[in-house]
């Protein structure tokens, strides 16, 4: 949530600032701007609205600069106009500074900076960090602008990401991390801050990542790393990135979201690639190798997680008590973090997340690591703060997810959760066969996909029919009520349409009120051994004159003549079929968000990787 941006180096830092910010506005898109250094001036433009609209603002004028910072927004206080958007410059106008994260304890130092006759001009958290930096420097002759930014930090309570820039040193940038992500790029005689690697690997692929209360200086052509509060030095080792710039770029497709779905052809593979032993029936799992012991003799799992990850964790639930036997919660990061859950050495918590920087997911880690418990991380950025955080996990490899709303992230964290299962499982006596079943229809996914994808006319004719609703339904049973959730999410994230999942026979116990002959029912609803106790649900919507849309891998008489429509998912195992049904619910939301006109890969309010509470 918001994308900070910073650069320091011989080259022109517009063009890099406003492509690294297109590049970061995934994660915040109401307002944005730039402030750049010259010749101990500061120059600064900002704008409610796209980077676009920046952009053009930007091309109009002739600011420059040989170092600068930026900012893509995602309003967390104020509202997004032109004076809350970042960077926020101190009384002076000698200071700026861009953040990331929310100030907990702003409005008090808020209060007694105005005590002292400060003028506040925006409404934000942020412009409090950059005034109090701003009074410790200029009434403190001993203060240096670095040793301002140290102090001002000690004094706030909250999270934070910030890359601050001061007229009086203008070859200098600070930058600090306390909760939110920040990497360093380290380039030749060039660096680079940002939210994270996406803007700087055109430039450079050796990054540092940033740990909380790590400081950063970059003067004179050197960078140097401490503690924020001891200023002392912390070594770090540089990484490489391997990420290719296609990888991030949406190529011949209009949205990253279409892209992203089209990309699960191949990203289930690269999730299980070297990772699925036929021979034996298991699966190979490299990650959590060292940790194996502790996993076999837990007495509970938690897993925890938000959004679209949480839905693959209830998904997880089912695989993992079916194969491995052993009691799994499932909780939202956000609840469990702040409950007194009941967490020991014999406890394994595991967090799901495709950025690994969710705010409520890596203070839930946090938590149970204090409490003695097992941690793994299910993520998909390698190098993100829940992957650091944990003891140990599995990385999903589906490559860089883009799109506000998940898609490939989400089948390959189910992928990944099938495949835990299933080791925990053989180690535990599930035989052999069982694990060859299931192993041999993982094989089979990318053509299933493929399959999918072909029949994406179809689901056009369902979105088309459906458009218009102002309510939709999705109705699931077991392993697949929280695909039924899924679908129903990614539509209301992307097509703004009120829809509800349900598991199917709880229907009955109230939102069979709801139907009308206005309401779309979407049934997920495989052949397995809850189909005929679905199939009467079929009917008791059927009954009452609703739109009934059934997702089924094989059509009988009864579904045929029930049903206004029905999509085909290939025959696959039962444990395979959410993956595969999600990709049609997926499709659905889309087309239906295409007819609607919305704006797909960034849906209004929302934003990808949610860094504060
Ligand atoms: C929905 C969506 C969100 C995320 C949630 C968790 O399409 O993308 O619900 O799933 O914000 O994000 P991660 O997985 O990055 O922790």
């Amino acid at each position: 949530m918001c994308g900070i941006i910073g650069y320091i180096g011989n080259k022109d830092p517009v063009p890099i600032l406003l492509k690294g910010l297109k590049r970061l506005e995934y994660r915040g898109y109401d307002s944005s701007g730039i402030a750049l250094l010259q010749d101990e001036k500061l120059a600064h433009i900002k704008r409610a609205g796209k980077v676009s609209d920046l952009q053009s603002l930007v091309d109009d004028s002739s600011i420059h600069g040989n170092c600068g910072i930026a900012h893509t927004r995602w309003a967390t206080h104020g509202i997004p106009n032109d004076i809350n958007a970042h960077p926020h410059l101190d009384h002076t106008g000698n200071i700026a500074l861009v953040h990331n994260g929310i100030f907990e304890n702003y409005e008090t130092i808020k209060t007694l900076l105005e005590k002292r006759g400060v003028q506040f001009t925006s409404d934000t958290d942020t412009e409090v960090i950059v005034q109090l930096i701003s009074e410790l420097y200029y009434n403190n002759e001993k203060l240096t602008f670095e040793n301002s930014v140290r102090a001002a930090l000690q004094e706030v309570v909250g999270a934070y990401g910030i890359v601050a820039l001061c007229a009086d040193e203008p070859n200098k940038i600070i930058a600090a991390r306390m909760g939110s992500p920040l990497v360093l790029g380290v380039g030749e005689g060039e660096y680079f801050l940002a939210s994270d690697a996406s803007p700087i690997i055109e430039h450079t692929r050796n990054v540092i990542y940033l740990d909380d209360d790590e400081f950063v200086i970059i003067d004179n052509e050197e960078y140097s790393i401490s503690n924020i509060q001891s200023k002392k030095i912390v070594s770090k080792t540089l990484t490489r990135i391997d990420l290719s710039i296609e990888e991030i770029e949406k190529g011949e497709f209009p949205h990253f979201m279409l892209k992203e779905i089209h990309d699960q052809k191949h990203s289930i593979s690269d999730t299980m690639r070297g990772r699925l032993n036929l021979f034996d029936g298991t699966t190979n799992l490299g990650g959590i190798v060292n940790y194996l012991p502790n996993i076999l003799s837990a007495s509970r799992i938690y897993i925890t997680a938000c959004g679209t990850s949480w839905h693959a964790g209830l998904i997880g639930k089912h695989l993992i008590e079916e194969y491995a036997r052993v009691p799994v919660h499932v909780e939202y990061a956000s609840e469990f973090r702040y409950r007194n859950a009941i967490i020991d050495p014999n406890t394994i918590v595991i967090a799901i997340s495709q950025s690994g920087e969710t705010a409520d997911s890596l203070a839930a880690i946090k938590k149970a690591k204090e409490l003695g418990a097992t941690t793994l991380g299910i993520c998909n950025v390698v190098g993100s703060s829940i992957a650091r955080e944990t003891d140990a996990g599995i990385f999903t490899h589906a490559g860089p997810e883009i799109g506000v709303a998940s898609t490939k992230a989400f089948t390959a964290q189910v992928t990944v959760l099938i495949m835990l299962a299933l080791n925990i499982g053989r180690k535990k006596g599930v035989s052999k066969d069982r694990g060859k079943e299931l192993i041999s229809s993982l094989k089979t996914v990318d053509q299933d996909v493929i399959n999918i994808l072909r029949s994406i006319e179809d689901i056009k004719e369902v979105a088309k029919s459906t458009s218009m609703a102002n309510h939709y339904l999705y109705l699931g049973r077991g392993i697949n009520f929280p695909v039924a959730l899924e679908g129903a999410l990614k539509l209301k994230e992307i097509s703004y349409i009120h829809a509800e999942g349900y598991p199917a026979a709880e229907m009955k116990h109230g939102p069979i009120a709801l139907i009308d002959e206005k309401m779309p029912v979407v049934f997920i609803a495989p052949q397995d051994d809850t189909f005929y106790k679905v199939l009467s649900n079929i009917e008791e919507v059927k009954a009452r004159g609703g739109i009934v849309i059934t997702i089924t891998d094989k059509i009988n008489s009864s579904i045929k003549s029930l049903s206004d429509f029905v999509l085909l998912v290939p025959k696959t195992h039962k444990y395979v079929f959410p993956i595969t049904s999600s990709i049609i619910l997926q499709i659905l939301a889309y087309e239906i968000a295409v007819l609607k006109n919305c704006e797909i890969d960034q849906p209004r309010n929302l934003a990808k990787s949610v860094t504060v509470e």
